[in-house]
């Protein structure tokens, strides 16, 4: 399973190629509207940048929110349009993040998860959050029992209490995904996160699921860089893995090349675990990320998605509480980022712990930079590398190239 990456990292295309080729891709539900402006042409994010043109130049944002209707459509277009495409044995799921909280929480959610039924989609992953009452939500919609649905958790605390809501409408998870403090994008653990341990995690929430009798298939996620790191988790039980890090480095991948190179060329020194995520949880970023110390204007008018139901961003508090240089220039916002603003431009370089082993994927070019992979090449040396190998992909025609 390739996991979910967003704003648009993990792209129709490497869903496309992960169903192809058998597997289960993920598209990303984060911001949606705007990516359907991308690839569409539509124009949700100008229209709602518009109805909100007022609180522009104010940090007074309890006035901004979305439309259920508009986010309908927009959530229709982008998961339509990769079904329509999907070919081969696999799946293609959608991972939808809770802490979307979008200036109105259980309504933008409900209009999310209910239009990717709608459009089709194999399964929704539930993540970024517990979920308590997300499946209440769309609990008439008539693909409900259906659909795949899963949930990302990285402790049998947090499964325990999903199972609790999830019994209230007779509808067991069909998969539960158990992510270590290894991954990529938010974390599900506090500053103690070196603390815990992705295989630990797994045994507890394999053993946990054979006393209660319950038949979840379980795939850990969060480090897993090589096949035989599969292969050991299949050995304990696992059913599945989901992976991320290692795709970041495919033509597939929706990260701008800058930022692919970045990926690769990055060293451990470079990777670190941040509070600079306004929804609370930490964030994995490298240290090169264009969006540190930026100091953008609040962006809820386009955007909004990390906006609290009262109107608040953590963001914004930050944005309010920096000061000032001399020429009355804003300095930059230390504590937090506009995480929607710099999505948007892939400015947050989110990764896995394991980055810093990208290098060792590829080849180095003559001009400096790595070779990108494809999806293929990545998803197949998973499947068939052995005793922790890794192969590196053809060498591009005419032109000799060194091993990284
Ligand atoms: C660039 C990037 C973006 C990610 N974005 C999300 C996301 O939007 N939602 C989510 O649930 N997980 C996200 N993840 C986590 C992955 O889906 C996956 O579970 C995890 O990274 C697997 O570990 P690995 O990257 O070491 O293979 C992201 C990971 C990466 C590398």
């Amino acid at each position: 399973m390739v996991g979910g990456m967003g704003v648009n990292i993990s792209t129709a295309e490497l869903a496309l190629e992960a169903s192809r080729l058998g597997g289960i891709g993920h598209i990303s539900d984060a911001m949606n509207p705007f990516v359907s402006d991308k690839k569409f042409h539509t124009k949700f994010t100008k229209t709602k940048s518009a109805i909100h043109r007022s609180s522009r130049d104010s940090l007074d944002k309890t006035t901004v929110k979305f439309d259920p209707e508009e986010l309908r459509k927009s959530q229709l277009r982008v998961v339509r349009s990769v079904m329509d495409q999907k070919t081969g044995d696999g799946a293609i799921f959608i991972n939808v993040m809770e802490k979307l909280n979008m200036a109105a929480p259980g309504e933008t959610l409900r209009a999310r998860l209910a239009a990717a039924l709608e459009g089709g989609i194999d399964g929704v992953t539930l993540s970024a959050g517990l979920h308590n009452s997300s499946l209440k939500l769309i609990e008439d919609q008539p693909r409900f029992r259906d659909v795949k649905i899963g949930i990302i958790v990285s402790s049998v605390r947090a499964l325990k209490i999903f199972l609790r809501t999830a019994g209230r409408v007779r509808r067991l998870p069909d998969y539960v995904i158990v992510e270590g403090p290894l991954a990529g994008g938010h974390l599900g653990f506090g500053d103690d996160w070196r603390e815990y341990d992705l295989r630990d995690i797994v045994i507890e929430v394999l053993d946990f699921l054979k006393k209660e009798e319950l038949n979840i298939p379980v795939l850990p996620a969060g480090g897993i860089f090589t096949g035989t790191d599969a292969v050991e988790y299949l050995q304990l039980g696992a059913a599945a893995v989901q992976l991320a890090t290692r795709f970041t480095v495919t033509e597939e991948c929706g990260l701008p090349d800058k930022a692919k190179q970045s990926f690769y060329r990055s060293e451990e020194k470079d990777v670190f675990v941040s509070s600079l995520s306004p929804t609370g949880y930490p964030l994995r970023l490298l240290r090169s990320s264009p969006c540190i110390g930026s100091n953008i204007k609040p962006q809820c008018e386009p955007f909004g998605y990390i906006l609290n139901r009262d109107g608040t961003c953590a963001y914004i508090d930050a944005y309010e509480a920096t000061g000032v240089d001399a020429k009355g220039k804003k300095l930059p916002v230390k504590d937090k980022v506009c995480l929607c603003y710099h999505f948007s431009k892939y400015n947050a370089y989110t990764c896995g712990h394991y980055v810093y082993r990208l290098k060792d994927t590829s080849r180095k070019l003559p001009n400096g930079e790595y070779q990108l992979l494809t999806a293929e090449h990545v998803f197949k040396d998973y499947q068939f590398n052995t005793e922790h190998k890794i192969g590196l992909p053809a060498e591009p025609a005419g032109q000799p190239a060194k091993v990284g």
